[in-house]
């Protein structure tokens, strides 16, 4: 088979298929220009793969005029001939025979000068970081991921649903939404109490971004059986940290008939395929960032290097059975950790009860156990409203996964199936019965037990590329006093 298109063959397939003598058509971004009087290399990016492609230009060939546009960060169309490299580092290289020159970059303003530009810098050129090689293989890792989940439950036979992104519910009750309105924010419609009137607004009622498309997964389980969501979530909580965004992707089955334990199943399943699928698929661009988390750890203190390289803990954790405690259990251990009696925690832990924080979680997965751990059965006050109540009266059926070097990953549980144990705790949170009626009908006609869980997207991405923060894990991150591009 010929690699040669008739318009442009891709990087990736010039490399891959290595064949020797083809007339081909690349086009892609310089990322350097070296040479001298008698001969020209280009590096050239077309973003197909993380390698570049040696073009090699003949002055003789190409004109001055043209080779003096092509600087870093300029777009070209190449003509040429694949031949056997010369130099070290590529197998193949072009041989020039015209160069168009499609985009200019004036090299004096480019901002991205071949060089090692930080992390921060980037993110304010998030238009252009893309170009980069650490982002582009953090892009298309991305693109693996998002197509490996449809390809699982594909092949579990799960039914992909979308849920409403515009919402008139709080499925998790934390009150951390975004308002979707069209009302004059200067001066809006007022009732007779003086508050605003949402009957006037586009929707006659109240209306926020979705922080979780459980609810709707829930009811179309309860026909279905077995479906997932995979979409845009919002939070409007003021959390700073390099784990959280408000505005985040995150995969949410549901399934009929499955407990907690299938439903910790399935997680742990999805976890490791996931994992294992970009060991499999994204070999060149981990090895990649693999590479660039060990440069990163030579700069960092001892204490806070990481002991086991990306690959090493990708492939941990495809190796290993996750650690299933329960809550309880764990506040045991954290209580009487070392760590806690010395103080050593931000918070320490006191009583049963308190809600773990990611400290907390990433002690039990990095320090004691060194494996991701599912934590069980939490007390009911630190959870949502529809997980299934135990019959201890204090806890619920919930289930985080915890990953090292990110804390909570996965949140999920069974959920409440029982209409009136469901009607009571709605009481006690005050949630509101009517607003949910449509989910309590559920409950009504035809219930079943029920389970499902939340992985978030991008806690999943920072996981597989060893990325420090989860704004470099996201073409566009929305973060607090932060919406740009
Ligand atoms: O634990 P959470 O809040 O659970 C839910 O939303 C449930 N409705 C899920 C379900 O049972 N269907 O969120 C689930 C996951 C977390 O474990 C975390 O990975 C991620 O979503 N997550 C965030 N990721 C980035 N930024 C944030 N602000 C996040 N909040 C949660
Ligand atoms: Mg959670």
């Amino acid at each position: 088979m010929s690699v040669v298109d008739l318009k442009r063959t891709k990087i990736a397939k010039i490399l891959q298929a290595n064949e020797l003598d083809q007339e081909i058509i690349v086009k892609g971004w310089v990322r350097t220009k070296r040479g001298n009087k008698s001969v020209n290399f280009i590096a050239l990016n077309d973003g197909s793969t993380i390698h570049n492609l040696q073009i090699v230009a003949d002055p003789e060939v190409i004109s001055d005029d043209i080779l003096k546009k092509i600087n870093t960060g300029a777009s070209i169309s190449v003509k040429g001939k694949v031949v056997a490299s010369q130099g070290q580092g590529q197998r193949v290289e072009i041989i020039a025979q015209t160069i168009e020159i499609l985009g200019t970059a004036d090299p004096e303003k480019f901002p991205l000068q071949p060089k090692k530009h930080t992390l921060e810098f980037l993110r304010e050129i998030a238009h252009l970081r893309a170009r980069t090689s650490t982002f582009s293989a953090v892009f298309r890792i991305r693109h693996a991921m998002s197509f490996a989940v449809h390809q699982f439950f594909h092949q579990k036979g799960f039914f992909n649903i979308h849920a409403p992104i515009i919402t008139g519910s709080d499925a998790e009750g934390a009150g951390e939404m975004f308002r979707v309105t069209v009302l004059d924010p200067i001066n809006p419609p007022k009732n007779d109490k003086g508050e605003v009137d949402y009957k006037k607004d586009f929707f006659g009622k109240e209306t926020n971004l979705t922080v979780s498309g459980q609810l709707e997964a829930e009811l179309a389980a309860l026909a279905l059986s077995e479906v997932y969501t995979f979409g845009p979530t919002f939070r409007a909580e003021n959390s700073n940290t390099s784990r959280h965004l408000a505005e985040f992707w995150m995969i949410e089955p549901e399934m009929a008939f499955y407990a907690l334990e299938d439903n910790m199943d399935l997680a742990e399943e999805l976890l490791q395929y996931l994992v294992n699928y970009a060991l499999t698929n994204c070999g060149d661009d981990l090895e990649f960032l693999n590479q660039r988390g060990l440069e990163e750890d030579k700069n960092k203190k001892q204490e806070e290097r990481n002991e086991l390289s990306l690959v090493e803990r990708l492939r941990f954790v495809t190796e290993n059975k996750f650690i299933r405690i329960n809550y309880t259990e764990a506040i045991e251990i954290l209580k009487n950790s070392a760590y806690n009696k010395k103080k050593k925690f931000n918070y320490p832990i006191e009583a049963w009860g308190t809600d773990l924080q990611s400290e907390h979680e990433r002690y039990l997965v990095e320090k004691h156990f060194k494996k991701p751990v599912i934590l069980t059965d939490y007390p009911k006050e630190i959870k949502a409203f529809y997980m299934r109540q135990n019959e201890d009266g204090k806890t619920v059926r919930a289930m985080d996964i915890l990953f090292p070097g990110i804390g909570e990953i996965v949140g999920g549980s069974q959920r409440e199936e029982r209409h009136d144990k469901l009607v009571q705790r709605m009481a006690e949170m005050k949630i509101d019965e009517e607003e949910l009626w449509w989910y309590l009908e559920t409950r009504k006609y035809g219930t079943v037990p029920h389970s499902g869980f939340g992985l978030g997207f991008e806690r999943l991405m920072l996981f597989v590329t060893g990325m420090g923060n989860i704004r470099d894990v996201i073409p566009f991150p929305r973060t607090p006093d932060n919406a740009a591009f």
